[in-house]
């Protein structure tokens, strides 16, 4: 009876498959809402690894996986996906809106050209077809899984607006075959499923600084990122709201263009990308990395509702010589703890306080941690968790201390 939200606070990347999976035996059904396959949602658990590009994070869990309609699927990755996780996950249950936009070969080429003519002030796509395949929705043009099954697409506006010259019929036969077996009214199932008293989970891609309209415009992705669309996009009305899990990186980092004021120098940005592995797990980029920004915080907090947080990869920060965090920033000679807009965000200087080094762990010293619980972890280390709870005014509830399903401790 109640849906519960799983949000990335920061630029995408915070380790929301994780979460979802970890907290996935609560619901019955965990439903993705927004983005496409410019997502890269990692698994690990029971001895598999697993990235998920449209499929929810819930798969290892044997919930019932649903895509929301204002989410976008290229059915060819899809397909992909699809026979990948039946090597993994013997059996899941999966379901996609009949109203779901599909991304065609024409907005992945668009994408490429768009980035392209921007040159020097390209956004740093994914080069998926995401802003065009959302345009195309817009401009209602684009196949939804529907038109697919009933072979009710008109590519001829696509052949002229576009000028593209592809095979549509070969295409959209091949995107009947993936799509037809699963595609549902997802919308219908969702609202019993919840009048029946089920537990639904939504889970979002990307993060809210890459939200459309509240992030760092231009420099956002094409769908929004924030609480409020997981029931735009699903069709479920507000009632059912339940609440709303935060999910922030213990650092910062970004994919692609556009300011984050928080960035660390190269220099030891590469001691935490190697440490972190932050390379993006749909395209493979190093990510630009940064201290936390609580600003940014503050404002996704406000934007999206967030009940509780789950902090993920602490244990990267351990063993760095020197733990920082931007508490505000100063702009045009002003202190603020306020976010402002991405023209304004391009000028402020993040304000740092230091606090005490989290010392080395190793895995003997995780293992530790996890077995004897939150009271065993390093002193530094519940010291940067409180300090966040308290300037962020969230309860922490979980912290996660390695990439694997298990490396999880309950803050109490
Ligand atoms: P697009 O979503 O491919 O159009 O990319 C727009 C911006 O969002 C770029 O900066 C991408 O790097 C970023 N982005 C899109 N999806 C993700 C994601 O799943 N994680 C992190 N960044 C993303
Ligand atoms: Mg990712």
């Amino acid at each position: 009876m109640r849906a519960d939200i799983v949000i990335g606070m920061q630029w995408g990347d915070e380790g929301k498959g994780k979460v979802v999976d970890y907290i996935a035996p609560l619901y019955t059904s965990i439903v993705r809402f927004n983005g496409g396959p410019n997502a890269g949602h990692t698994v690990i658990a029971d001895g598999r690894s697993f990235t998920f590009h449209h499929i929810p994070a819930g798969a290892f869990m044997r919930k019932k996986l649903l895509i929301a309609p204002g989410m976008l699927v290229n059915p060819e990755i899809l397909n992909e996906e699809i026979e990948s996780l039946k090597k993994v996950a013997s059996e899941f249950y999966l379901k996609i809106d009949i109203r779901t936009s599909l991304i065609t070969p024409a907005e992945v080429e668009l994408d490429k050209k768009i980035e392209d003519l921007k040159g020097a002030s390209s956004i740093g796509t994914t080069l998926r077809g995401i802003g065009p395949a959302y345009s195309s929705k817009a401009l209602r043009i684009s196949p939804r899984v529907s038109d697919v099954l009933s072979g009710n697409f008109d590519a001829s506006i696509y052949k002229k607006l576009y000028n593209i010259e592809f095979d549509f019929g070969a295409w959209v036969q091949k995107a009947k075959k993936t799509l037809s077996g699963y595609a549902f009214d997802v919308r219908e199932e969702l609202l019993k499923s919840l009048e029946n008293g089920e537990k639904v989970l939504f889970e979002s891609a990307q993060g809210t600084l890459l939200d459309p309209i509240y992030g760092t415009y231009p420099y956002v992705t094409s769908s929004n990122t924030t609480s409020a669309y997981a029931f735009v996009s699903s069709g479920i009305p507000f009632k059912y709201a339940g609440k709303v899990i935060g999910v922030l990186k213990a650092y910062t980092t970004r994919v692609g263009k556009g300011p984050m004021p928080s960035e660390m120098p190269e220099s030891l940005a590469k001691t935490v990308r190697e440490s972190g592995k932050e390379y993006g797990a749909t395209t493979g980029r190093p990510r630009r990395i940064g201290w936390l920004d609580l600003p940014a915080l503050k404002y996704a907090k406000e934007i999206n509702g967030i009940d509780e947080a789950f902090i993920t990869k602490l244990d990267v920060l351990s063993g760095l010589n020197e733990l920082k965090v931007a508490v505000t920033y100063a702009i045009d000679g002003k202190e603020t703890d306020r976010f402002p807009s991405p023209e304004v965000l391009e000028r402020a200087q993040p304000v740092y306080q230091s606090l005490e080094p989290i010392p080395k762990l190793g895995t003997d010293d995780i293992s530790h941690i996890i077995k004897n619980g939150w009271i065993s972890a390093p002193v530094q280390m519940k010291n940067y968790v409180d300090f966040i709870e308290e300037n962020l005014r969230v309860k922490v509830s979980y912290v996660s201390l390695g990439a694997e399903r298990e490396r999880t401790v309950k803050v109490d």
